[in-house]
Parts: structure tokens; C-alpha cells; sequence
């Protein structure tokens, strides 16, 4: 089997995986810490983040295409094209007549990454993570509307397995979170009360709800303008990009105290915009490049296996590092993710043999 491209020798799609799972994990916490952490009057601007994150993101895949482009003139030998004229090239390929495909998946984009600042300063980071894990079932709903993916019944089994594994490992880790955070109630109880960010499940529940279906179509869709063209994807998350600036710098603009002058927009961007904040825009920069790597080497619906091990793995971070217990139920939902991830890889028609290989009757 063709596995793609490699990194460092080993295949990239398995690479991109995994540190999809790794980012997802890191995200949540930074994301949630650096919002709930600090007091209500000292935040930062989550459509800061948002832009941010586009044009970091932007910048990045152009001087990506740009490398492909010097590199791809280097290995045919026809003459090494300068970094002007692979800048043309590169330009000229990003404004091609189908760029508009990514508005669409760009607006939705802006949406998601808006609401999961909202769903994640409303929530306990475990219940966050938890429910935003209904974007596999959104997911492969779309895959087989828009892509006419056609899943077996054993690929469906796998992502039933899947939704039951993340929410027995989610019963738990939401009575330790809920303890950890009331711990936090009684420690903050000397400080002014409207110092505290206060969260409100209702609103954030909402929010994670939209976002799972912004998620599904948003990704499916790239999914679809990615595979049904030639077109690099590198190109692609420019154009993705670019039509993202447009949605993302709306609300900076309201945001910015009247009068409009760009002095007064610019010094509102980055108020408040600390350390914190950086690490979640950095973090999400990563997540959207490795998420276009994964859908491009593998597809949207690995993509959600990737992101259920995510939770696994932060809540063994959280054994390491915080000193959470190990309990049955995390073991048994931690198995039942990895048995859901294994089941839905199986080549079909395989599934069978492969179940009596490992569990000889
Ligand atoms: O939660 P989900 O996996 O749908 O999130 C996808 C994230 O990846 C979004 O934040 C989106 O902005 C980002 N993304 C990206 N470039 C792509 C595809 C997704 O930045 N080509």
C-alpha cells in the first residue's frame, strides 16, 4: 500500500495523526486556561486570536508553496526559477479561477474557531473536549451526504464504539474536573467576586452544538475542494486563509471604540494579549495545519479518531502531571477508543479474520 509522503522516515498521515491527537490535548488546556484564568477585566480579544490565527496561518503555507515551488524547479533541473518568479507563480495559482470554492469552508471556519472560544470559556476543559467529540458523528453524517463516502456496518460499529468509549472516559474525568474546579471556588474565595470569570454551561453547551456542525461541513468541504483538484494544498489553506480575513476582521472592527482610525483599532488588538494568549494562537496555528495535512493524506473521519486519542492521552497527561488517579472506568473507555480506532482501520472484508487473530476462539 501506498502510504504517501515520509518524515524523518516514517509516513507522514501516521505522523500527522498523532500530533493532531497531541495538539488537540494542548489546545484545550492552554485555550481554556488562558481564558479562565485571568480576570474578566484583563482578557484578551478572542477575535484577535481568531485573525491572528488566520494570517499566522496564511503566512505560513504561502512561504510553504513558495518552497514547493523552488524545490519542484531544483529536482526537474529545467533551470532553478528565482524566489521572484516562484512568487508569481505561487500568487498567480492562489487567485485561480476556483479560489472562491474556500469561501465557504473559510466563513465556517471563522464561525467555529469564534465559538469554541465561547464553548471553552463556558465550560470545564473534560466537558468541552467531551461533547465537541459529536463532531465525528456530524463528520461522517457529511462524509456520506457530501463525499458519498460509504461506511460498512463494521466502520459504523467502529464510530458507535468510538462515541461510547469517549463517554465513559468522559464520566469520570467530569466529576474530577467538576471537583478540581469547585477546589478552585473555595481558593478564589477572597477575591472580589466580579474578578472571576464566570462560566455559563448553558451558552457553552450551545456553542460546542454549532460548532460540531460547523466542523463537520467546514472539513468535509475542504475535503471535497482538496481532492476534486489538482491544486497544491498549500495554495489551498492561502485561499482558505485569505477568505477567512475577511469573516475574522469584522469583529475586531466593532470591537474597536469609535472613533474607527486605524490607531485606535490597532492599539484594541492587542490589549490584554499576554504570554496565554500567544500559546493558544500558536497552538491553533499548528492544529490548522496539521488538520490540512490529515485531511489531505488521510480524511475527515481519521481525523476524528485522531482527536478522540487526544483525550486519552491529555487525561494520562493529567495522571503524570496533576497526579489524577487511574480509575476502571478511564481504562475501560480508553480501550474501547484504541479497539474503535483499530476496527475502523481494518481493510474491509478483513475485519473478521483480523478479530479471530487476536481473540482465537
Ligand atoms: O475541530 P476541527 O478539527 O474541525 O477544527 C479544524 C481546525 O483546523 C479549525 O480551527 C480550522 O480553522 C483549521 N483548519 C485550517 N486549515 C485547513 C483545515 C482546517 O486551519 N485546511
Amino acid at each position: 500500500e501506498n502510504e504517501g509522503p515520509r518524515i524523518c522516515g516514517l509516513p507522514l498521515k501516521y505522523v500527522s495523526l498523532v500530533t493532531l491527537a497531541v495538539q488537540n490535548a494542548a489546545l484545550s488546556i492552554v485555550m481554556h486556561y488562558s481564558r479562565v484564568s485571568i480576570p474578566a477585566d484583563q482578557a484578551y480579544s478572542p477575535a484577535t486570536a481568531v485573525f491572528l490565527n488566520e494570517l499566522l496561518k496564511g503566512g505560513i503555507s504561502f512561504i510553504v508553496a513558495l518552497f514547493r515551488v523552488l524545490q519542484a524547479s531544483d529536482a526537474t533541473g529545467r533551470g532553478v526559477v528565482g524566489i521572484w518568479a516562484a512568487y508569481r507563480q505561487v500568487s498567480r495559482e492562489i487567485l485561480s479561477n476556483d479560489c472562491w470554492k474556500l469561501s465557504i469552508p473559510a466563513l465556517l471556519y471563522v464561525i467555529q474557531n469564534s465559538l469554541q472560544f465561547v464553548a471553552v470559556s463556558n465550560l470545564p476543559v473534560a466537558t468541552f473536549q467531551v461533547t465537541y467529540q459529536m463532531k465525528i458523528l456530524t463528520t461522517a453524517a457529511f462524509s456520506v451526504a457530501l463525499l458519498r463516502k460509504r461506511l460498512t456496518p463494521t466502520k459504523w460499529l467502529a464510530l458507535f464504539f468510538l462515541a461510547i468509549g469517549v463517554a465513559i472516559v468522559q464520566i469520570q474525568s467530569i466529576s474530577i474536573d467538576a471537583n478540581h474546579e469547585h477546589k478552585n471556588d473555595v481558593g478564589n474565595e477572597q477575591s472580589a467576586p466580579h474578578y472571576i470569570h464566570v462560566m455559563s454551561p448553558l451558552k457553552g453547551f450551545g456553542a460546542v452544538t454549532a460548532a460540531c456542525f460547523t466542523s463537520g461541513l467546514a472539513g468535509v468541504y475542504f475535503e471535497m475542494v482538496l481532492k476534486g483538484s489538482k491544486a497544491d494544498l498549500w495554495v489551498r489553506n492561502v485561499q482558505l486563509s485569505l477568505f477567512s480575513l475577511i469573516p475574522a476582521a469584522l469583529p475586531i472592527f466593532w470591537e474597536s471604540q469609535s472613533p474607527h482610525t486605524p490607531m485606535a483599532i490597532f492599539s484594541g488588538l492587542f490589549q490584554n494579549f499576554g504570554g496565554w494568549a500567544w500559546a493558544t494562537v500558536s497552538i491553533q496555528v499548528l492544529g490548522g495545519l496539521i488538520t490540512a495535512l490529515v485531511i489531505k493524506y488521510s480524511d475527515n473521519i481519521m481525523k476524528g479518531f485522531a482527536t478522540s486519542l487526544s483525550i486519552v492521552l491529555s487525561f494520562l497527561a493529567s495522571i503524570v502531571l496533576f497526579g489524577f488517579r487511574i480509575t476502571p472506568s478511564f481504562v475501560a473507555g480508553s480501550i474501547t477508543v484504541l479497539l474503535a480506532t483499530w476496527m475502523y482501520n481494518q481493510p474491509p472484508g478483513k475485519e473478521l479474520a483480523a478479530i479471530n487473530k487476536v481473540m482465537p476462539s
